[in-house]
């Protein structure tokens, strides 16, 4: 069969689903955006602020980074957070899902010591998107771990899991009162696997033996103590709902045959951080439990490099979610490692212990973040999946975005890529009768983009770094979103968001920039 190419599926997708139902969101689906601390809070070392892995990080090794960048300023949300909240009005976004800087609240990580003025910051901008009718979804941990933890051995030493049930419940004492939406990790997997394979981000220890293992159990862990805690102390008296957002990269055989090896990639990949919550039998996937023991004795070790679990741990894990959040961009290609292929970094290129090989779809097109292919059709079957494996919890799609480069405010590209893996949330929705409770655009604004520096931008807002006010200027897929989230539908006229500024009604635009005006740099 001849391969279709690429636009024809996006257009076969698109007729599916004008043919099939209807290009509408149903009411109960929400529209937000998201940041995460360090890549746009700057004040690294504001008002008693303790140092995270990425202030070290950045600081002691400055040429990792593009552009020698660090995240000591950003987009300094930490002064200009009203201009992100006017952001987010102006879209009239639902909910925007930013995180909790841990040392900023706790300058040691320890709950012992709590940081009055970080506790203000996160407790205005919270009072400042209630008051705006956006709902803020908190995410507790997006990677910045306080140093004096990583000096004791981060998430590879077992104590974590009390030190971090620590912080949670010190938030929810001083949030939950507000906040109803709740995330403990952002992706545990790249945090275990991506950042301990490869060697580089901030905590810089390429092992990849027993690192990403110890992690991934502790992670596992740690969020099932937020999530008990918040069960048995919090939600009593403030409702609310928690989840944890792993990177779900969808996994497609290179050939048919492929198949039984792309699932166990997947149950590798995503399954090692779902399956101890959303099974019904508990702990870690059977099949890559079975290869992680025999690949370990191969190699001479006398038990499994993936940590088991105890009974009464897997007990504690299950069901600590009450929706399924995931962070979804990309599809990789999974094919079985022939002789002479590199040995492959899990979840990048591949995996020794797999013996397989990753690679690019061959339909993808690119951003500016290569690692990142925009392959649209992986969204729904990673949906899918999702509910096929889990049943019917509530999707959240807590992260999606496109990469561009330079400052380009007409990114019709981003634009295409919302309506793109929208279409295909809307068919997982209408054809596979998938639940969802949201889509969230990754970013709000543009950021520190990790190892990329300032370079790769994902904003539906561009940020101007040489600002001292890093103002913001609404790029054309911000008007898009809007229009998108003001018809609750695909079906948008070009002349919505083409109009752009007319876009923000006068009146709207004039009431908002008042209320927010004159542009907050007090502080500074
Ligand atoms: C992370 C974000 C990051 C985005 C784009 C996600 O993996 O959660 O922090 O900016 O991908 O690379």
């Amino acid at each position: 069969m001849t391969m279709l190419p690429y636009q024809a599926i996006v257009l076969c997708a698109f007729l599916q689903l004008t043919w099939a139902s209807s290009l509408s969101f149903p009411s109960d689906f929400k529209f937000g955006s998201a940041t995460a601390s360090y890549q746009v809070e700057g004040g690294w070392d504001a008002d008693g602020k303790g140092p995270s892995i990425w202030d070290r990080y950045v600081h002691e090794f400055p040429g990792d980074i593009k552009g020698n960048a660090t995240g000591d300023v950003a987009g300094d949300s930490y002064h200009q957070w009203r201009e992100d909240v006017k952001a987010a009005a102006k879209m009239k976004l639902q909910f925007y899902r930013f995180s909790i800087n841990w040392p900023r609240v706790l300058p040691t990580g320890f709950a012992n010591e709590i940081n009055p003025a970080g506790v203000k910051y996160y407790s205005d901008l919270i009072d400042a998107l209630l008051a705006e009718g956006i709902e803020p979804i908190v995410t507790i941990f997006h990677w910045e771990l306080p140093v004096k933890m990583q000096d004791l051995g981060g998430w590879t030493n077992p104590l974590i899991v009390k030190w971090f049930g620590d912080y949670a419940r010190v938030v929810y004492t001083l949030y939950a009162d507000r906040v109803k939406t709740w995330l403990t990790l952002n992706e545990p997997n790249t945090v275990c696997d991506y950042f301990y394979n490869s060697g580089v981000f901030a905590t810089r220890i390429k092992e990849s033996d027993f690192a990403p293992f110890l992690c991934n159990k502790h992670m596992m862990l740690a969020h099932a103590t937020a999530y008990r805690i918040f069960d048995k102390e919090f939600r009593p008296k403030y409702k609310g709902k928690i989840s944890i957002a792993p990177h779900a990269l969808w996994i497609e055989p290179a050939t048919p045959e492929d198949e039984a090896l792309a699932e166990l990639g997947r149950q590798h990949q995503l399954g090692r951080y779902s399956h101890p919550i959303y099974s019904k039998e508990g702990g870690w996937p059977p099949s890559v439990e079975k290869v992680m023991l025999e690949h370990s004795l191969q190699q001479g070790h006398t038990e499994s490099r993936l940590p088991a679990f105890t009974e009464q741990e897997i007990e504690f894990m299950k069901g600590t979610a009450d929706y399924y959040a995931m962070n979804q961009y990309t599809t990789y290609v999974i094919r079985p490692s022939k002789a002479g292929d590199e040995a492959g970094m899990w979840f990048l290129t591949g995996s020794p212990e797999l013996q397989a090989t990753l690679y690019h779809p061959e339909k993808a097109t690119y951003g500016t973040a290569y690692i990142l292919p925009v392959y649209p059709e992986g969204m729904r079957k990673m949906m899918s999946w999702v509910k096929q494996q889990y049943g019917d919890y509530p999707i959240l799609i807590t992260e999606n975005g496109f990469s561009s480069t330079g400052s380009q405010l007409d990114d019709h590209q981003r634009v295409d890529y919302i309506k793109n893996y929208l279409e295909q949330i809307l068919l997982a929705m209408y054809k596979d009768k998938v639940k969802v409770m949201g889509y969230t655009a990754w970013s709000l604004i543009d950021s520190f983009e990790w190892m990329d520096g300032y370079e790769t931008k994902f904003g539906l807002y561009e940020i101007d770094y040489n600002h001292p006010n890093r103002t913001r200027t609404p790029r054309l897929s911000s008007f898009y979103y809007s229009c998108v989230i003001a018809e609750r539908s695909l079906d948008v006229a070009e002349s919505c968001y083409k109009k752009d500024s007319s876009k923000v009604s006068s009146d709207d635009k004039n009431e908002i920039d008042k209320k927010y005006s004159p542009p907050v740099n007090d502080e500074l």
